[in-house]
């Protein structure tokens, strides 16, 4: 390993989200990266993006992408927010160059590679479905399967407040007006989680489309992509190396700090201090 790399190995990953969905794909980097130290931010204060237009997620990206290089000296990024990637990814690689970024996109290639009936459902926020880059993603497979796309207002919005009534209500109604889910030649055998929040609905979306339909999110390839980034870079940490993600990641958040340690207690099983941040 050169100087560089043996220096830069011991940085912290940044990541962050507009809320807890990010740390759905937190949990995934703990599992792929045992050994690396993490800062979450959670942009709670915010929130929500997706259903806010490009200029504020993409100035929002920017300022904490900034705060996390200037006060952190983080080594990579990680845009663990679909709304995020989707209008903010472009323009951060320009704006920091040296730094590898990970973006995190609706999984379609590999729902049309795996689907067997070729109907796939397509749950994101309406930011992210109106994208051009997902419009991109999209045409790249409208040969290969039908792809039936529901905007989730509020849903990502009701997760972030622990409101089960209004997160069962949306789960039932959105899927309710997708159509049939099911494993018969017509009927949708997939549903893509194209939102960070939206693995903290499992269960929910589970009981509304039956047991037999393939969930598919993001979390597992986004860390095994930032892995790939920084094993070039010859910046992970050293091999063998394995910390208890309790002390490996510290997190902050714009918004309600208990609202987020409540979401880490909940979803990664860590008790952990939240520092509550000012990021413009
Ligand atoms: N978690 C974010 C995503 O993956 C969006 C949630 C929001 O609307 O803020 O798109």
């Amino acid at each position: 390993m050169s100087a560089a790399g043996a220096a830069r190995c011991l940085d912290a990953i940044g990541v962050f989200d507009s809320g807890v969905g990010g740390l759905s794909v937190l949990r995934a980097l703990h599992a792929e990266l045992p050994g690396e130290r993490f800062v979450y931010v959670a942009d709670n204060g915010h929130a929500p993006y997706g259903e806010r237009d490009d200029t504020h997620v993409i100035a929002r990206s920017h300022a904490i992408a900034r705060h996390l290089v200037n006060q952190h000296a983080i080594k990579a990024l990680v845009v663990a927010c679909n709304t995020a990637t989707a209008a903010a990814i472009q323009r951060l690689r320009l704006d920091f160059p040296d730094l590898p970024i990970v973006g995190i996109e609706p999984a379609l290639k590999p729902a049309a590679a795996s689907s067997q009936t070729k109907h796939i459902g397509v749950l994101a926020t309406r930011g992210t479905l109106n994208s051009e880059k997902f419009r991109a993603l999209l045409a790249s497979l409208q040969d290969q399967a039908h792809f039936v796309l529901q905007p989730c207002d509020g849903l990502a919005d009701a997760i972030e407040r622990d409101d089960a009534i209004k997160t069962e209500a949306l789960c039932a109604y959105f899927t309710r007006a997708m159509g049939q889910f099911g494993s018969k030649s017509d009927e949708m055998d997939t549903l893509v989680l194209g939102c960070t929040h939206y693995p903290f609905a499992n269960d929910v979306l589970r009981a509304n489309v039956g047991q037999a339909v393939v969930f598919l999110e993001g979390g597992a390839p986004v860390a095994r992509q930032t892995r790939r980034l920084l094993e070039a870079r010859s910046w992970l940490a050293p091999e063998g190396a394995q910390l208890a993600p309790a002390t490996s990641t510290v997190f902050g958040t714009t918004g309600n700090a208990g609202q987020l340690q409540a979401a880490i207690a909940r979803w990664l099983q860590l008790q952990t201090g939240v520092q509550t941040l000012s990021i413009t």
